[in-house]
């Protein structure tokens, strides 16, 4: 096909594709600009709102930087990253399911003993968080990582108030006992907004929807000869269970957080799938 013609575009350009190209990218390639083309047919822009979307991933990309990734934002309230992570992670039933990791995990989060509080900035009632990693079958699994992160009492991680919380405020790394066990200190947290300054902040008013996600705990569960889990747990009764912004809420995850003396309690059962 020498020429550009509307109705056979997709075939003009995938008559570009060279013979040796490697075959999984020849078959990305294909479906993108299958679907590509198949969007544009199906939505027929005009040459201004074409111009829009352009701009749209113009300042998509240019507001990202070392600490902002609008791109994964984009992704994460589009559906596409619990897409991929749902592709990825098919888990036989009773293996703890995934969820989204999330922009705000930081490597090398402090080792913390069992039991120490991860709330270094002494703020809100403390809620103690324990359970135990198994295997599928519930055996214990001694020694399995558990990095878990979270907001503080004010609805915010660390890394988005540097000098004003401590480092590493609200994160640690546990390592679970002779029975599998883990347990630490932190607080309830709360709901908040994911960052709306940006495009997709612009895109989410534009689609009448709100950016906030419900109330979590971040973990990443790790042990030898097991498939690494990066789960969250959920406060159960929270407004935005049915709701978050990124689609990352499961109901096997939602946790019951009980009043406990000052603060709170929460257990978290977590069966990892063996590789
Ligand atoms: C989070 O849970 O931290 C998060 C996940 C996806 C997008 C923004 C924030
Ligand atoms: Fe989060």
């Amino acid at each position: 096909m020498k020429y550009f013609a509307e109705e056979t575009s997709e075939a003009a350009v995938l008559g570009r594709l060279a013979a040796d190209v490697d075959p999984r990218f020849r078959e990305v390639m294909e479906s993108a600009v299958k679907h590509l083309h198949g969007f544009v047919k199906d939505v027929e822009p005009t040459m201004d709102e074409w111009f829009r979307a352009i701009q749209f991933l113009t300042a998509t990309g240019q507001i990202c930087d070392g600490k902002r990734q609008e791109w994964i934002l984009a992704s994460d309230t589009l559906g596409v990253s619990m897409l991929v992570d749902a592709i990825n992670h098919r888990r036989p039933d009773g293996a703890t399911e995934n969820t989204v990791l999330g922009p705000f995990h930081v490597d090398g989060a402090p080792e913390r003993a069992l039991g120490d509080s991860i709330c270094l900035d002494g703020k809100g009632a403390p809620c103690v968080v324990k359970g135990t990693v198994t295997d599928e079958q519930g055996n214990p699994i001694i020694g399995a990582k558990v990095d878990v992160w979270q907001t503080n009492d004010d609805g915010f991680y660390d890394v988005q108030q540097p000098g004003e919380q401590p480092d590493m405020n609200m994160r640690g790394l546990f390592t679970t006992d002779e029975e599998g066990r883990y347990d630490y200190v932190c607080v309830k947290p709360l709901p908040y907004s994911i960052p709306t300054d940006g495009p997709v902040g612009d895109m989410l008013v534009a689609m009448g929807r709100h950016a906030m996600r419900p109330a979590h705990i971040h973990y990443i569960v790790s042990a030898p000869c097991y498939e690494t889990l990066v789960t969250h747990i959920f406060v159960k009764g929270d407004p935005y269970l049915e709701s978050d912004a990124v689609f990352g809420v499961k109901e096997s995850l939602i946790v019951e957080f009980k009043a406990h003396g000052d603060g709170y309690k929460a257990d978290f059962e977590i069966k990892l799938k063996a590789l």
